[in-house]
C-alpha cells in the first residue's frame, strides 16, 4: 500500500530509548578516576549523598564551604516543619526554609522536603485540635506546602513517625491518629495531588531491624498502600544509631524486602555515634548496604560538622568541629567510590524510556512508560500527559503479553494481563493542558513492549 500523507499523520511515531542497561552501577568509573567529593562519588552509581541544613548556620563559610564542596541534596533540619511553615492556622511562613531551598538551587542542589505531617514539633494551635477540625487542617497544610514548593522537591516525607516503639507493630498514639487509620493515605493523596512531581515518601526511625515488629508494621502499611493504590513511591529510613541502637546485621535485608514491594529507599537522617575506626566501619557498612539495593536512591546525614549535630555529645557525623574530615568521611567516600557492577550489582536492571507519540490534539493525551526491569519482575511508571486543552478523566490501555500485574497504584486497571484499560482514580483525573500525572504497576515476568495509549474520558 502506498501511503499518502494524509495516513502518514495517523501513525504514531513510537521512539524507544535505552537510558541505562545492566545495572545502575555499571557507570561507575575505573578507581582510578576515584571522585573526591561525596555528591560526586554517590553520582558515579547514580545516587545522592546529602545533609541536613540549619538556615541559621548558612552564614558560617567553613559549614557553607562544606556543604557547597561536598553534598548534592538538601533536607531543612527543622525549617519546613508544621510549626515552622504554620505558625498560625491558615498563616504561612516560609522564610527560614526558603533560604535553604534558594541556597541549594543556586548550587545546583536537590531538596528532600521533611516534613509535611508529623505529630511531633506541631504548632500549638494544632497541637490543642482534635477530629475533622484537625483532620482538615493538616490536610490543608499538606496542599499548601506542597503547593508552595511544587516542582522544586525531589521527594517529600509526607508522613513523619507514624508508628509505635517496641513490639505492637502498631500506629503511635497521637492527634492525628485520633482522626482515623486513615489519615496516612489521605495526607499521601493530598501531596500528590499537590505536587504530582515529588516522591512521596513514609519516613520513620527503629524500622532499620527486619525484625523488629515496627518493621513489620511499616512494611505491611507500605504493601498495603500498594496493593489499593496509594500514591507513595518511597520509605526513608533515618538510622539514628548509637550503642542502644546500633546498624542492625540485617540493615540491607531491611532496605531490599521494602525495594522489592516497588519503592524506592532512601537513608533520611543518617548519624552514628561513635569514634575512630570503629565508627567508620559502621558508616562503611550502612553505605554498602545502600549501594548494595538498587533501589535505595541516596543517603542524606543529619548534620556536617558533629557540632552540628543534634546528638553533638555523641560525634556521630562525617566532619569534626573544625570542619577536617573524619575517619568515617573516608569510609564513606571510599565505599562509594567502591560501587561497580561486579561487587554491588546481583541482578540485571534495563531502564527503558517508550514514548508514542500520536499528536493528541484538543481533548486527547499521550502516555508514555519508563519501564525498570530485572530477571523475573519489573516496575512501570506510566506518565499521563494532556494534550492542548485539559483531562477531567483518562484512560490507558497496555499490552503485558509475558508478564502479571501485583500491584499498582494512582489508577485502576482491568486486569493483571493482556490488554489492560487502566482508568484514572479520584485524585488524578484532571490534568491541565500540558501538564502531567504518573501511575504505575509492578510485576512478575517481562514488562516488555507495553506500548501505552491513552485516551481521553
Ligand atoms: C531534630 C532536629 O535535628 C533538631 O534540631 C530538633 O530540635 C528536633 O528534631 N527525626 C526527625 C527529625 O525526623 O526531624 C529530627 O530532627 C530528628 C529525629
Amino acid at each position: 500500500m502506498r501511503l499518502t500523507s494524509k495516513s502518514v499523520a495517523l501513525i504514531p511515531i513510537i521512539a524507544t530509548v535505552v537510558t541505562a542497561a545492566i545495572g545502575a552501577t555499571l557507570i561507575a568509573p575505573p578507581a582510578a578516576s576515584a571522585a573526591t567529593t561525596l555528591g560526586a562519588a554517590a553520582q558515579q552509581s547514580g545516587r545522592y549523598f546529602g545533609t541536613a541544613v540549619a538556615a541559621g548556620r548558612l552564614g558560617d563559610s567553613t559549614y557553607v564551604g562544606i556543604l557547597n564542596r561536598e553534598f548534592d541534596m538538601v533536607t531543612a533540619e527543622n525549617e519546613m516543619k508544621m510549626d515552622a511553615t504554620e505558625p498560625q492556622q491558615g498563616r504561612f511562613s516560609y522564610g527560614n526554609a526558603d533560604r535553604i531551598v534558594n541556597q541549594a538551587r543556586t548550587q545546583g542542589k536537590r531538596i528532600r522536603g521533611h516534613a509535611l505531617a508529623w505529630h511531633s514539633q506541631q504548632p500549638g494551635w494544632m497541637q490543642s485540635m482534635s477530629g475533622s477540625a484537625l483532620r482538615n487542617a493538616m490536610l490543608n497544610h499538606v496542599t499548601q506546602v506542597a503547593t508552595y514548593y511544587r516542582g522544586k522537591i525531589y521527594a517529600w516525607d509526607v508522613v513523619n513517625e507514624a508508628f509505635a516503639d517496641g513490639s505492637s507493630g502498631g500506629r503511635r498514639d497521637s492527634n492525628l491518629q485520633r482522626t482515623g487509620n486513615d489519615w496516612i493515605e489521605a495526607a499521601f493523596r493530598a501531596a500528590r495531588a499537590a505536587d504530582p512531581g515529588a516522591k512521596l515518601c513514609y519516613n520513620d526511625y527503629n524500622t532499620d531491624d527486619w525484625s523488629h515488629a515496627k518493621t513489620q508494621g511499616v512494611y505491611r502499611m507500605v504493601q498495603d498502600f500498594k496493593s489499593r493504590g496509594v500514591p507513595i513511591d518511597c520509605v526513608g529510613f533515618q538510622s539514628h544509631f548509637n550503642a542502644q541502637s546500633p546498624v542492625p546485621s540485617n540493615y540491607q535485608t531491611t532496605l531490599q524486602n521494602f525495594a522489592n514491594l516497588g519503592v524506592d529507599v532512601q537513608i533520611t537522617e543518617l548519624d552514628i555515634e561513635g569514634s575512630g575506626s570503629s565508627q567508620a566501619s559502621n558508616y562503611d557498612r550502612v553505605t554498602r548496604a545502600c549501594l548494595a539495593v538498587a533501589r535505595c536512591t541516596g543517603i542524606t546525614v543529619w548534620g556536617i560538622r558533629d557540632t552540628d549535630s543534634w546528638r553533638a555529645s555523641g560525634t556521630p557525623l562525617l566532619f569534626d568541629g573544625n570542619g577536617n574530615k573524619k575517619a568515617a568521611y573516608t569510609s564513606v567516600l571510599n565505599a562509594l567510590n567502591s560501587a561497580d557492577p561486579g561487587t554491588t550489582t546481583t541482578t540485571t536492571t534495563t531502564t527503558t524510556t517508550t514514548t508514542t507519540s500520536n499528536d493528541p490534539g484538543p481533548g486527547g493525551c499521550t502516555a508514555s512508560v519508563s519501564l525498570n526491569q530485572w530477571n523475573g519482575g519489573f516496575v512501570a511508571t506510566i506518565k499521563v500527559t494532556a494534550g492542548s486543552s485539559a483531562l477531567s478523566g483518562w484512560r490507558v490501555t497496555t499490552t503485558l503479553s509475558n508478564g502479571t500485574v501485583t500491584g499498582s497504584w494512582s489508577a485502576s486497571g482491568s486486569g493483571t494481563s493482556g490488554t489492560i484499560n487502566w482508568s484514572n482514580v479520584d485524585y488524578n483525573g484532571n490534568v491541565p493542558a500540558g501538564q502531567s500525572t504518573e501511575f504505575g504497576f509492578q510485576g512478575s515476568g517481562s514488562g516488555a513492549g507495553l506500548n501505552p495509549s491513552c485516551t481521553a474520558s
